[in-house]
């Protein structure tokens, strides 16, 4: 299978479905706060999505049981909403994914839980821009693979590692299509970009190690195998013929 080129009328469907995933993660903000159950979370979550006439596309996903991904501390992706109370000095991360009339839109973003120390401060806008810095390699001709090049050089600038088991992904008609973007990559690797292409930058980038450990028991949960930090944000990208749009950029604050 090839990667995709999006028509406009698609683009226009994975368009508003972004914009919900987007909407939702900005309703969930104000409740992120110390002494909040993950699992209730996940619970507004569901139901504002539901209210917006969408699925959450996590919800049975290979069996995943909940409507978003909730990931603290050292959680690098697909924690699972549950018992975990946050507290003060967590960091947090929330990755919705919404289902609108049969079109995907992906996205998540850090969340801190009360005053949280300078190092995950740090380690938050460093993944930031990491994000900002994969989608300036986002245009026509480029070559796919220079999005996790140019990510990888700014992470280690910083003394961070990307993590390289989980990847960036083609997503709009299903939830995982071709491309996989990995966030560490040979200079021009890869496919090269074209309009009407839509997938996902999501880096995820540790304090410390790179690895990351499956949770044996829940067979989700991805955790740095140090124990250190791990962050992530992710947008959904079209490509266009100008450079690329973040389409679930809808409030700017990531
Ligand atoms: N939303 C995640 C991503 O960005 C995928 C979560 S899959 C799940 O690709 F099954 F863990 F929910
Ligand atoms: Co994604
Ligand atoms: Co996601």
């Amino acid at each position: 299978m090839a990667i995709r080129i999006k028509t406009p009328e698609q683009i226009e469907g994975i368009r508003q479905s972004s914009i919900l995933a987007a909407r939702t993660l900005k309703f969930l903000e104000p409740h992120v706060q110390p002494g909040v159950r993950t699992a209730d979370l996940d619970a507004l979550c569901e139901q504002f999505i539901r209210d917006h006439g969408a699925i959450p596309a996590t919800k049975g996903y290979h069996g995943f049981p909940a409507s978003c991904c909730i990931s603290p501390n050292e959680v690098i992706c697909h924690g699972i909403p549950g018992a975990y109370v946050l507290k003060e000095g967590d960091i947090v991360n929330i990755d919705v994914t919404t289902i609108l009339n049969g079109y995907y839109g992906d996205t998540c973003r850090m969340f801190s839980v009360g005053k949280v120390s300078d190092y995950a401060e740090r380690l938050m806008k460093t993944t930031r821009e990491c994000l900002r810095i994969g989608m300036q390699q986002c245009f026509p001709d480029n070559f796919l693979g220079n999005i996790g090049y140019h990510i990888n050089l700014h992470a280690v600038a910083h003394g961070y590692s990307v993590v390289f088991e989980f990847c960036g992904h083609g997503v709009g008609l299903s939830f995982h299509e071709e491309p996989e973007v990995s966030h560490i990559a040979p200079k021009n690797s890869g496919p090269k970009l074209k309009p009407g292409m839509i997938f996902t930058i999501e880096p995820m980038i540790n304090a410390g190690k790179a690895r990351a450990k499956v949770d044996k028991k829940d067979g989700w949960t991805a955790r740095t195998i140090d124990g250190k930090l791990s962050a992530q944000y992710e947008h959904t990208i079209l490509i266009t013929e100008e450079g690329c749009e973040a389409l679930t950029d809808v409030f700017g604050d990531f």
